[in-house]
């Protein structure tokens, strides 16, 4: 069986990089970004042969151009991408830089959708292609926090983003899924919580190590069909129903 070509999007830490691992052990040709940690991303493709690392600033319009072009020069079609980066910036409306919002979509949503518009023709050429998203519970309605404005607004735009392009893509060989994890133990997680946030996630049975949530991803997106999005079971239902709807 031809060998299998996945791009794993932010694959030098965290979840993302579980996920590399993950599927350079399953025998797949791999070709993880990176953007600041350069040491990881030399590190992990001297351990796997079949691992390529690029740098790719998904803030930058033009890295992430540059990036697509080495792509599609390492390999002539694609099987797998898995939009995993991410970033958390903290603030509402009365801290947040606007440079910092923009910062957010810039990672969390528009790299990702050009990466993948500029990806299409390789995608196109693989009998059945798949196109997943990492979100997060933030960007769902019912689950909003006061400090996490940028987080919730680029991961709820990602969702939807995710909603669109299974519609648009739902008749050709590109099957579009979305992913939302629970709460995963890597520097994302330090960064978007106290201490005592911590200590409380840490006692719950909420947390996963990276390796766990990779599992769940590689899983959800073996099986992906039509339209769906994936949610890891630990993220209690009722965070996604803080709120009360009513119908008027
Ligand atoms: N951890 C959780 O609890 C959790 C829960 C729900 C959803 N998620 C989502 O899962 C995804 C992975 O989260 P994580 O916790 O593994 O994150 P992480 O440990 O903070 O790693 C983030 C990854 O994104 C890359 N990255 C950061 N800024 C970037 C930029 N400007 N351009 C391109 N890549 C960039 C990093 O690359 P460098 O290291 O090279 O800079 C790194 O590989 C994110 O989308 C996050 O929102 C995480």
């Amino acid at each position: 069986m031809k060998q299998k070509t996945i791009v794993i999007v932010g694959a030098s830490r965290g979840i993302g990089k579980a996920l590399l691992k993950l599927y350079a052990k399953s025998g797949y040709t791999v070709i993880g970004t990176y953007n600041k940690n350069v040491k990881a991303a030399q590190l992990l493709s001297k351990k796997f042969d079949q691992v390529t690392f690029i740098h790719c600033n998904l803030a930058k319009l033009h890295s992430v151009r540059a990036c697509a072009k080495k792509i599609s020069r390492i390999t002539p079609s694609l099987d797998i991408v898995i939009n995993n980066a991410g970033i958390y910036t903290a603030g509402g409306l009365q801290q947040l830089p606007i440079r910092a919002l923009h910062n957010a979509f810039g990672v969390n949503v528009t790299g990702k959708f050009l990466l993948t518009q500029l990806l299409l023709p390789l995608l196109n050429t693989a009998p059945e292609a798949k196109v997943v998203f990492i979100s997060s519970r933030f960007g769902f309605f019912g689950n909003v926090e006061a400090d996490s404005l940028s987080y919730t607004l680029s991961n709820s735009a990602l969702i939807m983003l995710s909603r669109s392009l299974q519609e648009e893509f739902l008749h050709t060989n590109i099957r579009i899924g979305c992913f939302i994890p629970t709460v995963t133990k890597t520097d994302r997680f330090t960064s978007a919580f106290t201490r005592e946030e911590q200590m409380a996630i840490q006692q719950s049975k909420l947390l996963a190590q990276p390796i766990d949530t990779a599992r769940k991803i590689k899983a959800y997106t073996d099986s992906l069909r039509g339209v769906s999005i994936g949610v890891d079971a630990r993220v209690p239902n009722e965070l996604f129903h803080k709120i009360r709807l009513e119908t008027v």
